[in-house]
């Protein structure tokens, strides 16, 4: 969808002036579905952060590695995606029901575009269920609802909040948010959090967030690793706890090879 005149409908809820989350993560994963303001943005965050992109995917190959992980060994069965993104290469639904071609997905999301790609997100196997929720993070009750059209929460449930959380600003309301939705799930669900930090590149990163916050949609705060741990309180969490999302259970490379650290902290956790 690179030609910004077949994808401006008038009265569809996008704004072709203004850089937003989903599509610019598109442009960093190589996708096609994204304006050409999302990629000047795109270009100058990653002119300032060059890791950016690299940053990008190496969230996208956890989501691999924790959904392989929930849904072999941990045996879940159930997935809410919220802050889903454009549809990729590897998404939730694809990697679960390869483990476990019965798997439930639910993805939700409050940016219009990835409404309009949905369908692309709808490709369950006959065995499994796949369903799209417009839902923003802000109002968690109304996705439990919708979502409850779908998943048995009286089954565990995989809650997977990636690359969203540093959307909501106020930083008690993200943990009472993330609270709420733990809260409406039976023990044995987990909760994977992904969540970008400047721990990795200190003031670069800050610096490209500030940027960010000028040009795109919706704002980012970034997080300490203290800050994001504080995420998972009251839950069990999962070797090797919150690190860089690259090094987070990572596939074995050439000997001795740990991946570079990037801005983007992650954990996964089993609520007891
Ligand atoms: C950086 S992308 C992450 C995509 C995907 N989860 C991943 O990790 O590759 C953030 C996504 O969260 C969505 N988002 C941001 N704030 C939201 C909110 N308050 N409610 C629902 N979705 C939101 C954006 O529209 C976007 O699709």
């Amino acid at each position: 969808m690179a030609d910004d005149e077949a994808v401006a409908r008038p009265g569809a809820g996008f704004d072709t002036t203004v850089s937003h989350s989903a599509r610019i993560w598109n442009y960093w994963l190589g996708g096609k579905d994204n304006y050409a303001v999302d990629r000047q943005a795109g270009d100058r965050v990653a002119a300032m952060l060059p890791s950016i992109v690299e940053q990008a995917r190496a969230d996208r190959a956890f989501l691999g590695r924790a959904i392989r992980y929930l849904a072999g060994e941990a045996g879940i069965r159930q997935f809410l995606d919220i802050g889903t993104g454009l549809p990729t290469a590897d998404n939730t639904h694809e990697v679960a029901q390869r483990v476990a071609p019965e798997s439930r997905i639910v993805y939700a999301d409050n940016d219009p575009l990835v409404l309009v790609h949905a369908r692309a997100l709808l490709t369950s196997t006959p065995e499994g269920v796949c369903d799209y929720v417009e839902g923003d993070l802000h109002e968690p009750d109304k996705i439990l609802t919708e979502a409850a059209r779908t998943l048995d929460f009286d089954q565990p449930v995989g809650l997977m909040l990636l690359g969203i959380l540093h959307h909501i600003s106020d930083t008690d309301e993200a943990y009472s948010i993330v609270r709420r939705l733990m809260g409406a799930l039976v023990p044995g669900s987990f909760l994977t959090i992904n969540h970008s930090t400047s721990a990795v590149h200190g003031e670069a990163m800050e610096e490209a967030v500030r940027h960010w916050n000028l040009v795109g949609k919706p704002p980012m705060t970034l997080r300490t690793p203290e800050q994001i741990t504080r995420f998972f309180d009251g839950l069990d969490l999962l070797e090797p706890g919150v690190v860089s999302c690259s090094r987070w259970r990572p596939d074995p490379g050439p000997e001795g090879d740990q991946p570079a650290e990037v801005d983007e902290f992650c954990g996964v956790a089993r609520k007891p």
